[in-house]
């Protein structure tokens, strides 16, 4: 069956305290609220800053379905790169996902599909599932070339896997016009490109894998859109940044199917 997930990105915010208080508040909701009771029982991720993952992962261990996540690792698994987390040293933290290829992290630090599809290679071979994310800037949107950009980004970082590895990836489509700007994709728009993504992956793989593949938005997904976002059926959550910070807000969103 294909998963929903609501995902939470911290980015590069909080304090430890903010933190850990925003990992027990949202620990405490899916406790009183089992997820398996909520309308498409979500599964729920907080990728939070790599210093913070330790003291949250514990925090909210034994909480079922609520898992954390780095928001970024190395391309290998140890050795002198200063300022670097590997995949190895998150899973031996207890950290089950890693965000890969954020636009922030194709923008502001240069990072190609081609590294890209490493990152993957390694997160998968250590156990721990990569959050593909991908999407179009905004005059790649207006020329029309945002199909094919999408495309080429899930080719080049993904579509080299074999079957059995692709179906343990998830892919967040993050229209970059869309990301910390509070101009969200309409319903119409999410859908179109979930539903293209979709395609691919049952012409590349077969209809099986694509049908149990989730899928998650991203880009100004909030409190009072996600509903509708989320209402699409090719549409499986959302990846949240800005809205991920506030308890309350987040966990409308966990509500939203
Ligand atoms: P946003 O960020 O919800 O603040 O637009 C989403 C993301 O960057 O993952």
């Amino acid at each position: 069956m294909r998963k929903k997930i609501v995902a939470g990105n911290w980015k590069m915010n909080l304090s430890l305290t903010e933190g850990l208080e925003l990992g027990a508040a949202i620990a405490g909701f899916v406790k009183n609220n089992p997820l398996d009771n909520l309308n498409g029982q979500p599964d729920v991720i907080m990728f939070t800053p790599s210093v913070y993952l330790v003291p949250v992962t514990e925090k909210v261990a034994g909480t079922p379905k609520l898992s954390t996540g780095a928001q970024n690792c190395h391309t290998e698994l140890k050795g002198a790169y200063t300022g670097e987390t590997s995949v190895k040293m998150i899973q031996s933290a207890g950290v089950i996902n890693v965000l890969v290829g954020h636009s922030e992290r194709r923008s502001y630090f240069g990072e190609t599909n081609e590294v890209l599809a490493k990152k993957v290679e390694i997160a998968l071979a250590n156990g721990v599932t990569p959050m593909y994310c991908c999407g179009e800037v905004l005059d790649e949107r207006n020329a029309g070339n945002h199909f094919d950009v999408v495309k080429e980004q899930i080719e080049t970082g993904l579509f080299w896997l074999s079957e059995e590895e692709f179906a343990k990836t998830i892919i967040a489509y993050e229209p970059v016009w869309a990301i910390g700007t509070g101009v969200t994709a309409s319903p119409e728009q999410a859908q179109e490109m979930h539903a293209y993504i979709r395609k691919l992956i049952s012409e590349k793989y077969n209809p099986t894998v694509a049908e149990n593949y989730t899928i998650l938005y991203g880009g100004s997904c909030n409190a009072k859109n996600a509903a509708e976002l989320f209402a699409n059926k090719d549409v499986d959550g959302g990846l949240i940044g800005g809205a991920s910070l506030q308890a309350e807000d987040f966990c409308k969103i966990i509500q939203s199917f």
